[in-house]
């Protein structure tokens, strides 16, 4: 459903994507592998159009999508979590997941949304936490609201940056059941994460990322 072809992108003198390629299969979950400062990050902002390559394409079910604005790339079905969050803190939980959902309707949700919005926090185990400020809740909450973001805004395919770096283990273990679930609804996940236990129970398929290449 995604293909990624020969992707190149240097910042300055710096080649950090060096013929990138890759293939994502509907309703699987892949990861991402490989060193610190590898490109991993890039890459996804890459596909969710926060950066654009030197060279390469970007192909959503067919249709390409190298060029296009980070809004449009989430209007044709592709949502992201940020590695450093993002998360609007001053704002409820309840909130964050407002602003994410479809066709918000901020200032008049009307009911359905407002259901909608319940049933995502508790998807994502946060229905406790609905009336708590986003900046004042745990990092593994935090990490949570994320995932929750990206079903409001009911991508097909999720980029998550690294799901379970830093955080406990009750937390991660919310996480891979979340992640799990998406799959069986028929989401596809391209996620990067380097914890094993967390690769080995969710991953379909396992990438490394070296010199640049998805190997
Ligand atoms: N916008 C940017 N401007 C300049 N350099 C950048 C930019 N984004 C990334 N880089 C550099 O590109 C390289 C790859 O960064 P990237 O964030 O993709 O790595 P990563 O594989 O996600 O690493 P990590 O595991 O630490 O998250 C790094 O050297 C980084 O400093
Ligand atoms: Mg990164």
């Amino acid at each position: 459903m995604l293909e990624l072809k020969n992707i190149h992108k240097s910042f300055g003198d710096v080649r950090v994507l060096n013929g990138a390629s890759l293939r994502l299969e509907k309703g699987t979950i892949s990861t991402l592998k490989g060193g610190n400062g590898s490109g991993k990050t890039t890459l996804i902002n890459i596909i969710s159009g926060f950066l654009k390559p030197d060279e390469g394409s970007v192909e959503l079910n067919g249709k390409k999508i190298v060029r296009f604005l980070p809004f449009r790339v989430n209007q044709m079905g592709i949502g992201r979590t940020f590695q450093d969050l993002r998360l609007a803190t001053q704002m409820t939980v309840y909130e964050n997941i407002m602003l994410a959902l479809e066709k918000k309707k901020f200032a008049y949700p009307d009911k359905n949304q407002q259901k909608r919005a319940d049933e995502i926090l508790e998807t994502v185990s946060l229905s406790e936490k609905r009336n708590e400020l986003a900046g004042e809740i745990s990092y593994g909450q935090q990490k949570l609201l994320t995932i929750g973001c990206c079903i409001a805004n009911n991508a097909e395919l999720l980029l998550i940056d690294e799901p379970v770096a830093g955080i406990d283990k009750d937390n991660r273990l919310k996480i891979i059941e979340l992640v799990k679930r998406l799959k069986q609804e028929g989401k596809t996940i391209l996620q990067i994460e380097h914890h094993p236990d967390y690769i080995e129970e969710t991953s379909d398929c396992v990438l490394q990322m070296e010199r640049g290449v998805v190997c």
